[in-house]
């Protein structure tokens, strides 16, 4: 497992062609990233590009990700893809429990767990999304939300041995502009990294933080423990400003 790594969360801001494009068009500088000394490019596309854009990057150390997958492993869910199709298609992690799908596709805690199980049965790496709302924050009880988000999913990787990346994404920080302070981040990833050592000893794991993060505000991650990385999503699709938060950080 490498130190430092670094997903692009494209949501759904790049269709199939302007996707392709980025691949292409930046494909050297993304080939130059990706061989730095430990660190790890994850490109999160839609569904639908997933496939050419592995056979773009099939020379590269670039990463494929997913933004979710099904519970299920196979059958009558339509509209839903399964995590053994993903692994074929060229992917080797997911994104699962991200906010929006939370809000929008209603994912429950109970799904993330399910989809944690079908992630490492196909052998791909869960990233695995918790954050507090603003109002959870304020009423000062983010530890406890983030704990009920991660029990149920944590009780089943165990088993599995195999790696996992946590991100932490405070919701009233995703796509705000709004960052937490630095003693609010040593507390959490200071809390998770206890997390990880007690209830995951048989997992590697990887901490990473993602939430408006952006080249012009990295300084307040500077010195955090136990932080291995970013869940970048605006900043992702100006592969300049990718770029930069890579290289500010390796
Ligand atoms: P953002 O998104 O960087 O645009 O805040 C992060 C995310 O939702 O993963």
């Amino acid at each position: 497992m490498k130190n430092n790594v670094f997903i692009a969360n494209w949501k759904m801001n790049k269709p199939f062609a302007l996707a392709l494009d980025f691949c292409t068009q930046h494909k050297t500088e993304l080939k130059k990233l990706s061989s730095r000394p430990h660190t790890e490019i994850v490109l999160c596309p839609s569904f639908d590009v997933l496939f050419s854009v592995a056979e773009i990057l099939s020379d590269t150390l670039v990463n494929l990700g997913a933004q979710t997958c099904s519970p299920h492993e196979r059958g009558a869910y339509t509209g839903q893809v399964s995590a053994s199709s993903l692994k074929e298609v060229g992917c080797d992690y997911c994104i699962i429990g991200h906010s929006e799908q939370r809000q929008y596709a209603n994912v429950s805690n109970e799904d993330v767990a399910e989809q944690a199980i079908r992630l490492l049965e196909a052998d791909i790496e869960p990233i695995i999304c918790i954050g507090e709302t603003k109002k959870i924050f304020e009423q000062d009880q983010a530890i406890r939300f983030l704990e009920e988000q991660l029990n149920p999913v944590l009780a089943e990787v165990t088993s599995f041995e195999k790696p996992i990346t946590i991100a932490y994404e405070p919701i009233w920080s995703i796509g705000t502009g709004i960052m937490p302070d630095r003693d609010y981040l040593i507390k959490i990833f200071t809390w998770l990294s206890r997390i990880g050592k007690y209830k995951l000893s048989h997992n590697e794991w990887r901490l990473v933080y993602g939430g408006s993060v952006d080249p012009e505000n990295m300084d307040v991650f500077t010195s955090i423990n136990h932080l291995h990385g970013f869940l970048v999503g605006s900043a992702s699709l100006d592969f300049q400003k990718f770029e930069k938060i890579v290289l500010l950080k390796t």
